[in-house]
């Protein structure tokens, strides 16, 4: 299932150009695989998470990112950092293929890091972001937050921010008794198919008082007013600044807050049983070793394998 928007248009001037990628959380849902190794690295096949985060934000033309990343993290920088005496081993080995692949990473994009110094919450990491995103727009995408590349959300995100002005943010649809792990948007609806008003936001509801079953996910194009505001967030849920109460007050003051619906493959890669979903998924669907992989599957479910 593709998302596009019904009416594709051409970003302004003053489009978002920068993305902000938080990677600076304590992974403990996926402990003890996390305890040396970033959660935003595990790999989905071949490839970390992460880049695919990476690559979805450089498709959706957004070239200039910054990671907020913290202690233990320091692999992330150096998994999109250029590696000399590996790229010249497979140059001697003749491994043009993978020679690439390595290569490619470190040419996605511009890449800045920033630390958090302590993970006090979504809100706070955001915050981290503030100087080099100055007075523009920008996106945010969650480290751990899988989005199939075949459905397009965060473009979609984009046009309607352009439309609309103010700041997007992404829901899915969830049954009820799990918005209480999610921040849950109360709505109106607009003239457009699954974009909605956002009149308020809650984070993490018992799901006999959540306003609606459509969670926040992990993709965000905001208004550079959410830096004062995120100042002004005491901390919420879990003790942390929450980065849905920075918005919930942007929507307080009247300030335009949009949501689209999204409608396609999502993995909270953090998740460890959403993990091994992203992994079947994506493997099941490659070209090298899908067939493979499937036929073995295919035995395995039939209690074979
Ligand atoms: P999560 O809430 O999924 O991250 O944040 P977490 O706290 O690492 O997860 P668990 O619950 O302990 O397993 C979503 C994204 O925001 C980042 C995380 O790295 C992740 O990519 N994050 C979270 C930060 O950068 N700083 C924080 O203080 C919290």
């Amino acid at each position: 299932m593709t998302q596009g928007s019904p009416l594709p248009t051409a970003r302004s001037a003053n489009a978002a150009r920068k993305a902000v990628i938080p990677v600076a959380g304590l992974g403990t849902r996926f402990l003890p695989a996390t305890k040396a190794v970033p959660k935003e690295l595990l790999p989905v096949v071949d490839k970390p998470a992460l880049q695919y985060i990476v690559e979805e934000a450089v498709r959706a033309g957004l070239a200039e990112l910054l990671m907020v990343t913290g202690r233990g993290k320091d692999a992330i920088a150096d998994h999109f950092d250029r590696q000399p005496e590996l790229e010249a081993a497979l140059e001697k080995k003749g491994d043009a293929a993978r020679l690439s692949a390595v290569r490619h990473v470190s040419e996605l994009a511009q890449m800045h890091f920033v630390r958090q110094g302590e993970p006090q919450g979504l809100g706070h990491a955001v915050l981290q972001a503030a100087s080099y995103v100055g007075d523009e727009t920008f996106a945010v995408l969650l480290g751990d937050d899988l989005i199939d590349a075949r459905d397009r959300l965060l473009e979609r995100m984009l046009d309607v921010q352009q439309h609309r002005g103010g700041s997007v943010v992404a829901l899915l649809e969830v049954p009820l008794q799990e918005i209480s792990k999610y921040g849950c948007a109360s709505v109106t609806a607009t003239d457009e198919e699954d974009v909605w008003t956002i009149t308020d936001l809650v984070e993490k509801p018992d799901p006999d008082v959540a306003p609606s079953t459509l969670a926040v996910i992990g993709r965000y194009v905001l208004s550079p007013t959410i830096f004062g505001a995120l100042r002004e967030t005491p901390p919420g849920s879990g003790g942390e600044i929450q980065l849905t109460d920075g918005i919930r007050a942007l929507v307080a003051r009247g300030e335009a807050v949009h949501g689209v619906v999204f409608r396609g493959r999502r993995y909270d890669t953090g998740d460890r049983l959403d993990y091994l979903k992203a992994v079947v998924r994506l493997a099941v669907d490659r070209e090298d070793i899908g067939p493979e992989f499937r036929s073995w599957l295919d035995g395995f479910v039939a209690g074979g394998a």
